[in-house]
C-alpha cells in the first residue's frame, strides 16, 4: 500500500549505517522498540506495527517476510502485512517483552515457557531452524499468551541455543523460590554480555580459528 510506502520514506535517520540515530519520523507513528537492526513504530490507532531497517539491513526486510510468510499459520507470531523496500508491516502485540517481565517482576510461568516451546516446534515443523530466541523478541500479551517476533535468522544453518539456554537458566535459576523475579536492567545486560562472551568463546575453542 502506498501510505506504508510514504510512511516509511519519511523516517530519516543519520550517522552510522549499523547504529543510525533517529532524527525524523511522521507524527502518525509512535516509537516503540529499538533492536540490533531496525526501529519498531506502532502505528496511531491502529494495531500494526512498521519495522523500519537501518541502512547496512535494509536487505533483512525481504527475508524476514518470506519467513512470516512460512509463518502465517502459526498463531504464535504476528500477521505480515505488507513488506516495501527496507520496511515491514505486522500486527502490534500488546503487552510485554520477557526482557521488560524480568525488570518489572512481571512472573513467567511454566505454561508461558511450554508455549514458546510449542511455538517453535510449530516453527521447526514448517521447515525453519528457530534462531536468535532472546528475551527481546518473545512477548506476553495483557492476556497471557505468548507471542514471538523477528524470525530473520530462522532460515539460517546454524544450530542456535539461545531458547534451550534460556529455557535451562529459567529452570536451573528463575524456578527456584529465592530467585529474584525482578531484576534490574544493568544486572540484565550484565548476564546478556557474559553469556555472548562466554558463547564465543566455546565457538572459537575447538580448533582457534572460526571466523
Ligand atoms: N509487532 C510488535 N509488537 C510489539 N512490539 C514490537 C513489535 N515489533 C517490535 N517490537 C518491539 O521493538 C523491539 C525491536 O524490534 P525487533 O526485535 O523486530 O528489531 P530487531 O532489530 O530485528 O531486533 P534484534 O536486536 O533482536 O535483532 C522489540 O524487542 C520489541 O520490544
Ligand atoms: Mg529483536
Amino acid at each position: 500500500m502506498a501510505d506504508f510506502e510514504q510512511l516509511a520514506e519519511q523516517i530519516q535517520m543519520s550517522g552510522s549505517d549499523t547504529t543510525p540515530h533517529l532524527t525524523a519520523y511522521p507524527a502518525s507513528l509512535v516509537l516503540i522498540g529499538t533492536g540490533r537492526s531496525a526501529f519498531a513504530f506502532r502505528l496511531n490507532d491502529s494495531s500494526k506495527v512498521m519495522k523500519v531497517f537501518f541502512p547496512a539491513f535494509r536487505h533483512i526486510a525481504a527475508e524476514e517476510a518470506e519467513i512470516y510468510k512460512m509463518l502465517e499459520n502459526n498463531h504464535f507470531f504476528p500477521t505480515l502485512h505488507e513488506a516495501g523496500d527496507g520496511y515491514l508491516v505486522i500486527d502490534y502485540i500488546p503487552g510485554h517483552t520477557l526482557y521488560d517481565c524480568l525488570r518489572e517482576g512481571i512472573r513467567i510461568t511454566d505454561h508461558h515457557i511450554a508455549d514458546i516451546d510449542n511455538a517453535l516446534t510449530h516453527a521447526a515443523a514448517e521447515g525453519l531452524n528457530p534462531s536468535d530466541i532472546h528475551l527481546r523478541n518473545i512477548l506476553i500479551t495483557p492476556g497471557g499468551d505468548i507471542r514471538l517476533i523477528d524470525p530473520a535468522r530462522f532460515r539460517q544453518q546454524k544450530h542456535c541455543t539461545q531458547w534451550e539456554d534460556l529455557h535451562r537458566a529459567y529452570k536451573r535459576f528463575y524456578k527456584k523460590k529465592l530467585f529474584p523475579k525482578k531484576i534490574p536492567g544493568f544486572l540484565l545486560e550484565l548476564i546478556a554480555y557474559l553469556y555472548k562472551r562466554r558463547k564465543s568463546i566455546t565457538i572459537q575453542a575447538p580448533n582457534k580459528a572460526i571466523h
